[in-house]
């Protein structure tokens, strides 16, 4: 998963291409680079970040240009494999976000027709691909390319003496932005957002030609009419808003992305998925697919639904299910995926299409390649969500569950009336969660000194006690679990003692006598013990070293408050230990290869 953008127009493109490029490098951010075309084509690329190539890439002129942010797949992060590539003559560089599975082949084959290659990457082929089938139409000779291509791709072409871009996607995202006398390309919204608020999205097969004054947008040789959307979003949402960190920015706007997402969905007469009609067509249980936090939330809906609805819910991590993935006859299958770009749930829905299998999703991402191959999608209200680490997204995909089994639960109607004025009144106690930061922050100062730390949790909360281990883990760099609280004394037990502090989720149902004797066995163990209970539990006082306390909520929705609550000192944890908060190593904010 890589960042593109490109430019054309009447304004010198370097600098554009270069501020472009700063708002998708959350996307990889290993190397970057620059091709700027006049009469011929001028590169600069390295293994910096934007920040640094733009004090070293020297000035190029030139009103169109390519560029591109790298997170390695095909070859590891050097200068040579850095983007953009070039073909033998110089003259046709391209910028590719994707992976070639095929290259291998087409590579030996274009060396025995006298290419020299120069980098490890799959994508390097494009390029000379694109020289072998020139025949004085890039747009031809991009698409002869692509058709030799088997794999993922969005790519934007230049050549020298070319007024134009060419561009294609295929399993991965690309936009056009619509200017005056100008036009962009970026792989999403936020890159484009200084400078436009009109987006064209391309799809799945599309070829683009795109000009100072036009864009012209074929399939299958057909020119095809791609709708243009005005963007709501301002820079500013896209920006940190004066936070320090855009994790710390998207979990303060939680209590807003809760209420946003209950009035989308509460105040809609049509109901999204008609479960009815499901039952008329037979439909007898639930599958759940969904990676990392997102599969977190699956786990808390598999509570919520089977709580609500009373229907066998199965969760599984999309990754798995794609290769051994058995679906029941008469289910349905729901996927939950933030940037609506995760290969592994691509792949998944792809397999479930397989065995017919009918598909709603949960994304938060408008037109992403999971909404175009859903059945039905269930958009989620967070805004974009720029920090790797995902927090606002995991909120919005909880309300979205809460609101389905709601939807059809089996619970009478008083039942539901009391819930949804809790749920009514979830922004405000999240509120009150983001106001407690100080004992937070001061449990943090105290667990940044550990490199091994659990978390702990039972019924609903035990997938919250997942969640708040991989939030340590992916920003911290704390080696974190997240365990069934019953499940510590079959083998865990064995790592516990003064040097792993445990994280206790105690929340007021029926499981708060198991976990105080749990605590208790933690404590013989010599374990820090820090709780995270609710406010006025006095008896957790007298067992845990440390008590965060969330206001009290109907059992049902404690996974909201307590997440919150656990992604505030994963973030405060990090930030004592120094760590690239927004940008984790190793990490992405979309994983868009298997
Ligand atoms: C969470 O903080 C991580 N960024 C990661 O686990 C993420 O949840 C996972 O890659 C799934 O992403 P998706 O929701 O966009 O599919």
């Amino acid at each position: 998963m890589c960042g593109i953008a490109g430019y054309i127009g009447d304004k010198q493109a370097q600098s554009i291409l270069l501020s472009c490029l700063k708002r998708v490098e959350y996307r990889g951010y290993d190397s970057c680079g620059i091709a700027v075309s006049s009469s011929g084509i001028k590169v600069c690329k390295d293994i910096v970040r934007v920040e640094a190539l733009t004090k070293v890439a020297p000035q190029f002129n030139g009103t169109a240009g390519i560029g591109h942010t790298r997170w390695a797949t095909c070859g590891k992060p050097s200068q040579v494999n850095a983007h953009p590539h070039l073909d033998c003559t110089g003259n046709i560089a391209v910028v590719h976000n994707g992976i070639i599975n095929n290259f291998q082949r087409l590579k030996q084959q274009l060396i025995s027709e006298g290419h020299n290659f120069v980098s490890e990457t799959d994508t390097e082929i494009i390029p000379h691909l694109i020289e072998k089938y020139y025949d004085g139409s890039l747009e031809k000779a991009v698409e002869a390319a692509l058709l030799d291509i088997e794999g993922s791709y969005a790519i934007v072409v230049v050549m020298a003496g070319e007024s134009k871009l060419v561009v294609a996607r295929k399993d991965s995202p690309l936009i056009i932005g619509v200017g005056d006398r100008e036009n962009f390309i970026a792989s999403n919204v936020p890159a484009i957002l200084d400078y436009t608020d009109r987006v064209i999205y391309l799809e799945d097969g599309d070829i683009g030609v795109v000009t100072r004054d036009s864009i012209r947008i074929e399939r299958e040789n057909t020119e095809v009419d791609r709708e243009e959307h005005k963007i709501l979003w301002n820079v500013e949402e896209a920006q940190k808003g004066g936070y320090e960190h855009f994790m710390l920015k998207e979990i303060h706007e939680q209590p807003k992305v809760i209420r946003d997402t209950l009035v989308e969905y509460t105040q809609t007469a049509e109901p999204v998925v008609d479960l009815e009609r499901l039952r008329d067509e037979g439909i007898e249980s639930m599958l759940i697919l969904a990676c990392g936090t997102s599969y977190h939330a699956a786990l808390v809906g598999k509570y919520i639904i089977e709580e609500l609805v009373r229907v066998p819910v199965r969760v599984e991590i999309a990754s798995e299910f794609s290769y051994y993935g058995q679906t029941l006859a008469r289910t349905l299958a729901i996927v939950i995926t933030q940037s609506g770009e995760t290969a592994d749930t691509l792949k998944a829905i792809k397999r479930l299409r397989e065995v017919g299998c009918r598909v709603a999703a949960i994304t938060n991402v408008v037109d992403s390649s999971t909404s175009r191959i859903a059945d039905q999608t269930i958009y989620t209200k967070a805004g974009p969500e720029i920090s790797v680490a995902a927090t606002k997204s995991f909120t919005a995909q909880l309300m979205v569950l809460y609101w389905l089994a709601m939807g059809y639960s089996k619970a009478d109607s008083r039942r539901l009336a009391s819930m949804l004025l809790e749920l009514r009144q979830l922004p405000s106690k999240v509120q009150r969660v983001l106001d407690n930061g100080d004992i937070i922050l001061q449990c943090a100062r105290y667990l940044s000194k550990y490199e091994n730390v659990f978390f702990i949790g039972r019924g609903i909360n035990y997938p919250v006690a997942l969640e708040g281990a991989l939030k340590l883990k992916e920003i911290s760099y704390i080696h974190a679990e997240g365990y069934a609280a019953g499940e510590l004394k079959h083998g865990p037990f064995a790592l516990l003692g003064e040097k792993t502090p445990v994280i206790a989720i105690v929340a007021q149902d029926n499981t708060y006598e198991a976990m105080l004797t749990n605590i208790k066995e933690i404590k013989a163990r010599k374990s820090p013990l820090i709780a995270l209970a609710d406010e006025g539990d006095e008896a957790i006082r007298e067992l845990a070293d440390s008590v965060i306390t969330v206001p009290r909520v109907d059992a049902l929705f404690s996974p909201v408050v307590n997440a919150v609550a656990l992604q505030l000192l994963a973030y405060y944890t990090a930030k004592e230990r120094g760590c690239p908060i927004d940008f984790p190593r190793n990490l992405a904010k979309s994983v868009t290869v298997e």
